[in-house]
């Protein structure tokens, strides 16, 4: 069966609503297009716990910082689409500003601060700090897609840490849906997929391997007895110092309980958290310290992992 191709949210919102109607379950994931291996997960992961998926492609200009990033977005609507259609996916749609909040732009086409929604406590520090205004753009345009399809669930992958914990909490705020997180798509090399990876050249695409060495570094040392935070730390810089990345932070946070600064209790639950510049592009990752680390022990020649620090 082709995909369902539409091209507002209000068509989008009838769709799903004809699916809630006939007793169908709908899996949603939101996304900004130039979708890769890594959305087709959350798309198939979708469709194994609903009776439909539905997918979201809208570059949400509420969420960007940096006017350069916004215009060089990748954009790929027909391959989108297609991509969908072969995993098996039943409807993807789009729409404009105008469209997401009609009657609600100023003269200017921007939408008023006081209509941005707050993020909560996940959007403090780290990505929050580096990126003013992101996770309220976010949580804005998120509580809005909600609004629009309705899902029972909806996914989000785990490469964007803090983001899932402001998606919670705009669920949360909801009462619906059930988010679901879904572990990083990662290349061969380790690196974590990304629609930016896109607009790396071949050589920071190398490079850019560091950032998850970083915290396969921090999580081996994690899993042999290293507690002490900064030494964490420091597991990762190393890695980012040596490929010669314009470091933004390298941080340990306890997953379960958000601080903007480091925790000063001890670590039970360390998810350490990375961001890097290559060139004109901005990358992300993380890696929760307790679970298989992206890249093995053996690819750290002259480090000891085997006795404890
Ligand atoms: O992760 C993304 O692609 C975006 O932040 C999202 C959740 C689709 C909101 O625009």
């Amino acid at each position: 069966m082709r995909i369902n191709e539409l091209q507002s949210p209000a068509a989008a919102s009838s769709w799903c609503a004809q699916q809630r109607a006939s007793g169908k379950s709908v899996g949603f994931v939101p996304t900004m297009g130039a979708l890769h291996a890594g959305h087709l997960s959350l798309v198939e992961r979708a469709l194994s716990e609903n009776d439909v998926a539905c997918v979201s492609v809208f570059v949400n200009p509420l969420q960007f910082d940096e006017a350069t990033d916004l215009e060089t977005y990748p954009r790929d609507w027909e391959g989108d689409a297609k991509r969908l259609g072969s995993v098996g996916c039943q409807m993807v749609f789009t729409g404009s500003l105008a469209q997401f909040f009609e009657g609600e732009l100023e003269s200017d086409g921007a939408l008023a601060p006081e209509r941005l929604l707050a993020p909560g406590r996940g959007a403090l520090g780290l990505e929050g700090a580096c990126r003013t205004g992101h996770f309220e753009g976010v949580a804005t345009i998120v509580d809005r897609l909600f609004e629009v399809v309705h899902p029972d669930r909806a996914y989000f992958g785990q490469k964007d840490f803090q983001q899932t914990l402001v998606v919670e909490e705009v669920a949360r705020r909801r009462g619906a849906p059930q988010i679901v997180v879904c572990p990083i798509s990662r290349e061969e090399s380790g690196l974590a997929r990304s629609s930016r990876n896109e607009r790396l050249r071949p050589q920071e695409r190398e490079r850019a391997v560091c950032l998850s060495r970083g915290l396969s570094r921090a999580s081996h040392r994690w899993q042999h007895g290293l507690r002490d935070l900064r030494s964490l730390e420091a597991e990762i810089l190393a890695e980012l110092e040596v490929a010669g990345v314009q470091v933004e932070y390298a941080a340990i946070r306890e997953r379960s309980a958000w601080s903007p600064e480091s925790p000063v209790e001890d670590l039970h639950d360390p998810v350490a958290l990375v961001a890097a510049r290559l060139g004109q592009v901005r990358l992300i990752d993380n890696h929760l310290l307790g679970e298989v680390p992206p890249h093995p022990a053996s690819a750290f020649k002259g480090l000891e992992f085997s006795s404890r620090p």
